[in-house]
């Protein structure tokens, strides 16, 4: 009985590796090929990725942690001309405040002491190419001052030196704070701001586009898969729906280390709900209610009350140890009427 239902659940909703399901649209399949997202939001952002890729325009993106940030950064610098150049990342939070210059500009011999031999620095280096300055958010003030006058002069020197260098290169920003918010409270240089926002690009959280949920899985599964020579064969429905329902906090990131850890640990089969960690099964305190956000990609409301009427329905029986006159009673039914509903539903203590 048991597997009979996860049989037919999983025809209906869950997830076959075999019947492969391309990652996005062919027309942009190749340009994007390790960027699953086939949602409308994440569709219009490779859309506008293509557009401004071969401009020079300062890009910043957007977007909680985990989204993808680096990942666009990336694909707006292979899809540029200047593919062939170097993709350089600064992380704006991690340079030591003494090193800064020299990270970012070079240093000639003899500028300090430990300065044996010329270095160049960071824009030296992706000549021609790309500069991706990551978690801008965190930039001290000394390093907003610096980066700012690259920005505006397009020059710079290298630290002791007296050569003028010309930074030919394409500025792309990212970061996961409220830069606006940070510019009110002070914390952001706001002439920085105005350079850096031209063509903003907002990656929305997973739980904004759920429809790219069972594909980033099967993504995700194939390669952890082949990794790890191991041989899980897809996803069922009552697992899939979960995954669906979770707020997944750290987004991709978060979803991409779990399937690596169901793979590793489950090895063969498929993944049913048993398998989840806990926090997505909601166990311990009540059951997860399943979101009432609305995504871009909206919903469909008929489903969106009956895994209401499931949660609901799920909770009073692990509220009652699946005593099912007391269950009745928490949800003011009939024992008969909760019976079926339980039936239709195809619920089990398992479940819990
Ligand atoms: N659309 C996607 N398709 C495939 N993999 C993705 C996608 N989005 C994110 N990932 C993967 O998720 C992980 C996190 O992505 P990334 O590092 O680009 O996020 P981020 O937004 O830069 O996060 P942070 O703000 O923490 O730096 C990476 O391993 C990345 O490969
Ligand atoms: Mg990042």
């Amino acid at each position: 009985m048991n597997s009979a239902v996860k049989g037919s659940t999983r025809e209906s909703q869950g997830l076959r590796l075999v019947n492969d399901i391309p990652s996005h649209g062919s027309k942009n399949r190749e340009k994007f090929e390790d960027i699953i997202g086939q949602s409308v939001k994440m569709q219009e952002i490779f859309t506008l990725v293509e557009k401004v890729a071969d401009s020079d325009s300062t890009v910043i993106i957007n977007g909680e942690s985990g989204t993808g940030k680096g990942l666009i950064a990336r694909a707006i610098h292979k899809n540029s001309d200047r593919k062939d150049k170097a993709f350089i990342t600064i992380n704006c939070g991690a340079i030591p405040e003494n090193l800064l210059e020299s990270e970012l500009f070079g240093h000639v011999r003899g500028a300090f002491t430990g300065a044996t031999s010329s270095k160049p620095g960071k824009f030296e280096l992706a000549n021609g190419g790309s500069v991706f300055l990551d978690e801008i958010g965190d930039m001290s003030a000394n390093l907003q001052v610096k980066i700012l006058r690259v920005l505006e002069e397009r020059e710079f020197e290298q630290v002791g030196g007296s050569k003028t260098i010309t930074a030919d290169v394409r500025i792309i920003a990212a970061t996961h704070r409220d830069l606006e918010k940070l510019v009110q409270e002070g914390t952001f240089r706001e002439d920085l701001f105005y350079r850096l926002n031209v063509i903003p690009v907002e990656i929305p959280s997973l739980r904004k586009r759920k429809s790219d949920i069972p594909l980033l899985v099967s993504h995700f599964l194939k390669g952890f898969n082949a990794k790890n020579g191991k041989d899980v064969q897809g996803v069922t429905n009552d697992a899939m729906n979960i995954m669906k329902e979770h707020a997944w906090p750290g987004n991709v990131r978060e979803l991409k280390n779990m399937v690596e850890r169901l793979v590793v640990l489950k090895g063969e089969g498929d993944i049913d709900p048993l398998d989840l960690p806990e926090k997505l099964r909601g166990k311990g305190g009540h059951s997860e209610l399943p979101s009432m956000e609305i995504s871009e990609d909206g919903i469909s409301l008929n489903t969106a009350v009956t895994d209401f009427e499931k949660a609901l329905i799920l909770e009073s029986l692990q509220k009652t140890n699946w005593v099912k006159n007391q269950a009745a009673k928490l949800l003011r039914l009939n024992r008969t009427t909760l019976v079926e509903k339980i039936k239709r539903h195809h619920l089990q203590p398992s479940h819990i």
